[in-house]
């Protein structure tokens, strides 16, 4: 069940039987020459919105600007600074309490995201510690990583034994193309494999991975291949999410 698509009234159905929602967090940023700059935000919603298939799952709308400072020597790419985003995030999560929901699984797409949405979790338990009157509701939050689950990875590795890399990786552009396949980008890489190293600011990030990419060789993303791993990631998530919501 997408919220996008529901109305007011279907959710309150929906809260009868369950208080736990997904919501697919992303980032708007370079994907290197052949990867759609929405990569990050398009690989949870598509993987959410496959889930939500196979059981029952209220799949919230997709949180998708995130911190992407380092990518902003690209054209296109749109950031949130990091306190922008835990604010944000604590307004959604208080929007989505004022209904009742009191577990949020955040299905996220982009590692630099990381640090910050545990940050926003510190906040968002922090507000209901200082609380002198205790909500009768509970609260939970879940930070789960698209690709990094036991049975995506394996899959990944098996498609992509060479130059999956670290980012742009072959195998989120390869789920893009399988959503958006009219997207595909046709482009020989130049090195074949891009370099490896650390991130720091985006004039530092152009300087070292000139065309955008670490680590990996996208042009060897097909539909094929992100239509198998959007399956076994949404069979993984909607698992994970059942689990979730009874814990
Ligand atoms: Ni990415």
């Amino acid at each position: 069940m997408l919220l996008t698509q529901s109305s007011w009234m279907e959710v309150e159905d929906y809260l009868q039987r369950s208080t736990s929602i997904l919501v697919p967090i992303g980032s708007i940023e370079q994907h290197g020459p052949n990867g759609l700059l929405g990569t990050d935000a398009i690989c949870p919603q598509v993987i959410a919105e496959h889930a939500q298939g196979l059981t029952d799952m209220l799949v919230g709308p997709t949180f998708s600007v995130g911190c992407a400072q380092h990518h902003l020597g690209f054209a296109g790419t749109i950031t949130l600074r990091p306190s922008t985003m835990i604010a944000s995030m604590l307004d959604w999560t208080a929007s989505l309490q004022r209904h009742g929901f009191e577990r949020i699984y955040w299905l996220n797409g982009h590692g630099g995201n990381v640090a910050t949405i545990n940050a926003a979790f510190a906040e968002s338990y922090a507000a209901r510690s200082f609380a002198t009157t205790p909500s009768r509701l509970e609260l939970l939050h879940k930070l789960q990583n698209w690709w990094q689950f036991e049975q995506v990875m394996s899959l990944c590795k098996q498609l992509y034994p060479v130059g999956d890399g670290q980012h742009a990786t072959a195998s989120e552009v390869a789920v893009t193309y399988a959503a958006y396949p009219q997207a595909q980008k046709n482009v020989s890489m130049q090195p074949k494999i891009a370099p490896t190293g650390s991130i720091t600011h985006a004039e530092d990030y152009r300087r070292q991975f000139p065309d955008g990419r670490i680590g990996s060789d996208p042009s060897q993303a097909k539909v094929e291949d992100g239509e198998q791993i959007i399956q076994r990631a949404a069979e993984a998530v909607a698992a994970d999410f059942e689990r979730f919501a009874r814990s």
